[in-house]
């Protein structure tokens, strides 16, 4: 910004006479989020720090200030409510992964802004994402010199593809071309052809110069020919997004249950679209039961309506159940429940995408657990190709089918940002590992119901006199978790107990032969088994199984599909270089020998537990003593009620 001058503090006597009155002229002021595309040269920060220091702006810092002032004073509604993926990456940052994306304030006498910048190399679709996430208008920077590049059209898909409706085409660097009309009309007609290839309906283009200030905040002599608006016209006056989304029905995603005291329980969150009033019919989902509204407070008094971006605390006329994560909807048009979507994945971690790995899913205030499969395709964001893949890498954009392990409340990404777009959390690290939108929910998800049984687990539990356990065995290939659990079987069935012993060399024939030794093969391998496993518990049985399952994501994920205190972890904790030694099955010195490949702690890794129930040190026991430990373990916990 070096040739920009100092700004001017034109906002600075008001600020200081009368804080209050300056905040009161400032909140009543709308917002625009945007997001400037450009490649690395294109004269971005030229531009930005142009539009700061033309429209007057106060340092961002003050206004920053302002904005947690006018939070603390309860102002609702024009508050900046970064949205989830911005949140969830805010989160993020303070673990130390960057994301580069630079958040900007600035006002004018009409507006406020909020303008993202993100880098433009192409490595950094993740930024450009995260950033446009939340814009309502996208401005694509050209180099009038360069015409319209790969850059520029990726850029306008990822503009696109995340929902952002309005485009300037800001022709820049125009000083550099002698302001030439006609290179000016052939990149916008070029463009043109581009952008409704991907479908975007229309665009604002505008010759400027970011440098010289044309038809930044005055219209330029230079370009008599131009008709259009400057640049800050534009932006203070293009309609923000709100009328489009009070038309729509009404959603509310439930943020908090407040309730002060037994007189009052109100669920508190930001209108996501639509409008509501007391008296409104009102559905609650996923589980569809149906109120009045009856209050809509603030900390402002009561409202005769509140609309969209506005938050509020809802009252009904009875108690229904309605909790965090619980969408509150219009009761004649109520938002879609599934567990099966289809849905574009952006891939924002070093750490590839693990088809059929659980992930934490947020989307809206709702947190599921929820599996990728892997990609029907990837798409290349310069050619638009749609390319096979089996994973998605860093900044990789794919569609994938999502399943999740318990319904969600959503709609469309392209009716409504809040209920369709969703982030995904790895599970262990914690970390943003994607973004989404979804598309539509599957048919088969809305065609396939669960059905109610009569004799229910407990039922089958008890006829058998026992309660359902699992006993799962980790530990490396040879560490003897088969011959211990053999042992243990053998003994359980002395005492009558209704057990079945699940061995991995055993499916691994039959249920499991289609799978190899890959991680996704071995994620799958452990999901197939835990969901047996899960029956074989519905049926009341004991069930002991001996595989690898080398990763803590699945072994996590089979231990959260069961009732708490049901999942038993034993840890057959065999030094490699011992289960090396025994080498029984001769499998190890194959595998030194490069002759197998993906063998697990050679070449392939191996995740401890970290706090198993039960932990066997091979070394010191021998199986049948191992055998004696577990059983006694387990019966010791259950009686005498057995
Ligand atoms: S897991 O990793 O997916 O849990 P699982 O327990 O089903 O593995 O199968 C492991 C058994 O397959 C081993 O005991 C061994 O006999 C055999 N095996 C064959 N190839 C491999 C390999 N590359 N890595 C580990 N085990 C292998």
């Amino acid at each position: 910004m070096s040739d920009i001058a100092e700004p001017v503090y034109q906002t600075e006597a008001l600020i200081a006479e009368d804080i209050d009155a300056y905040l009161e002229q400032h909140q009543h002021k709308s917002m625009l989020r945007f997001i400037t595309c450009g490649s690395v040269d294109d004269g971005k920060s030229t531009l930005i720090g142009r539009l700061l220091y033309d429209s007057k702006m106060i340092f961002e810092d003050q206004l920053a200030a302002l904005e947690a002032d006018s939070k603390r004073v309860g102002t609702q509604g024009q508050e900046i409510d970064f949205a989830l993926l911005v949140d969830g990456l805010a989160a993020e940052r303070e673990q130390g992964i960057t994301i580069d994306v630079a958040y900007r304030f600035f006002t004018t006498e009409k507006r406020k802004f909020i303008v993202a910048d993100t880098p433009g190399h192409e490595q950094y679709t993740r930024n450009m994402v995260t950033g446009a996430s939340t814009a309502d208008l996208a401005v694509i920077l050209i180099d009038a010199r360069k015409g319209v590049l790969t850059q520029t059209r990726r850029h306008s898909y990822l503009a696109q593809l995340v929902g952002i409706r309005h485009i300037v085409l800001a022709v820049n660097k125009m000083d550099l071309v002698d302001y030439d009309q006609v290179l000016f009309d052939a990149i916008v007609k070029d463009y043109a052809e581009f952008a409704r290839g991907i479908g975007i309906k229309s665009f604002v283009p505008m010759p400027i110069s970011g440098f010289k200030g044309d038809n930044i905040t005055a219209l330029s002599p230079n370009t008599p020919w131009y008709k259009g608006p400057t640049l800050i016209d534009y932006l203070e006056t293009v309609e923000v997004d709100n009328s489009a989304a009070q038309a729509k029905p009404f959603r509310l995603p439930v943020q908090w249950v407040n309730r002060p005291n037994l007189d009052f329980r109100g669920f508190a969150g930001l209108i996501a679209s639509g409008t509501v009033k007391p008296g409104d019919q009102i559905r609650v989902l996923p589980s569809g039961k149906t109120s009045t509204v009856s209050r809509i407070v603030t900390l402002d008094g009561d409202l005769d309506q509140a609309v969209a971006s506005q938050s509020v605390t809802l009252c009904f006329d009875d108690e229904i159940d309605c909790s965090r994560g619980d969408v509150i909807a219009t009761s004649a048009s109520p938002a879609q429940v599934a567990d099966q979507f289809e849905a574009t994945v952006v891939w924002m971690s070093d750490e590839a995408l693990k088809p059929g790995r659980a992930y934490w899913l947020k989307i809206g205030t709702q947190t599921v657990s929820a599996t990728v499969q892997a990609p029907k395709y990837e798409i290349n964001v310069n050619s638009l190709e749609q390319l096979a893949a089996k994973t998605l890498e860093l900044n990789a954009i794919g569609v994938a089918e999502i399943t999740t392990d318990k319904p969600v409340v959503f709609e469309p990404y392209g009716d409504n940002r809040t209920l369709g777009g969703f982030i995904l959390i790895d599970k262990i690290s914690n970390s943003t590992v994607a973004a989404g939108m979804l598309h539509f929910s599957l048919r088969r998800a809305q065609n396939v119901h669960w059905q109610a049984v009569d004799i229910g687990r407990e039922a089958h539990a008890a006829q058998k006199g026992q309660r359902p356990a699992v006993l799962w065995f980790t530990g490396l290939s040879g560490s003897g978790k088969s011959t211990i659990a053999n042992i243990v079987e053998k003994k359980l069935f002395a005492q009558g107990r209704h057990s079945f012993l699940l061995d991995g060399d055993n499916i691994r024939h039959g249920l499991n032969k289609d799978l190899g030794f890959t991680e996704a093969d071995r994620i799958e391998n452990i999901r197939r088994v835990g969901e047996v496993t899960k029956l074989m518990t519905d049926a009341g049985l004991i069930v002991i199984t001996a595989f690898i399952s080398p990763f803590r994501a699945e072994r996590d994920m089979v231990r959260a599909m069961l009732p708490d205190g049901e999942f038993i972890e034993v840890f057959v904790d065999t030094p490699l270089a011992e289960a090396e030694k025994r080498d029984v099955k001769g499998l190890y010195k194959k595998a030194r020998a490069g002759e197998l490949k993906n063998f697990t702690g050679i070449d392939s890794p191996y995740e401890a537990p970290e706090r198993p129930e039960i932990r066997i040190d091979t070394t010191k026991v021998t199986p049948e003593e191992a055998a004696d430990l577990i059983v006694e373990r387990i019966l010791g916990v259950w009686s005498p009620d057995l």
